[in-house]
């Protein structure tokens, strides 16, 4: 019985992170705590100084990791801020384009 509960978690929490759902509210979590000042809420901002990332070509992964590591511009570096995996995150959220 106890061996086939703690089978439950491991298949159920596998499932979550093959989701991608749950990574990608993860994502959100983040982007709420340090994008949304400039990048607006769901994502949604005029697009005229930070980047509509919703815009972001969906197969520009190394880009947004690179762009997001080092800064761009007007818009600083979270290297030292975000774990590589937590950028991993947010871009699944990126991905979702707030919907
Ligand atoms: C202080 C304001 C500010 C914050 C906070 C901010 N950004 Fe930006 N971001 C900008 C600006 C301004 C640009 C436009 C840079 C340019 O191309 O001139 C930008 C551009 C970008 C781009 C496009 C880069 C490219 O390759 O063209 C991405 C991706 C991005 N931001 C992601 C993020 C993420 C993810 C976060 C949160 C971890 C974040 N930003 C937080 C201001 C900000």
């Amino acid at each position: 019985m106890k061996f086939c509960f703690v089978f439950l978690l491991v298949f159920f929490s596998f499932l979550g992170f093959a989701q991608t759902n749950f990574t990608s509210q993860q994502g959100k979590d983040l982007y709420d705590n340090y994008c949304q000042t400039c990048h607006g809420e769901d994502m949604v901002n005029p697009g005229t100084v930070s980047y509509d990332l919703r815009k972001f070509p969906k197969d520009g992964k190394a880009r947004f990791i690179d762009s997001v590591s080092n800064g761009k511009n007007g818009m600083p570096s979270w290297k030292s801020a975000i774990a590589l995996e937590d950028m991993e995150r947010i871009w699944l959220y990126v991905l979702t384009q707030g919907k």
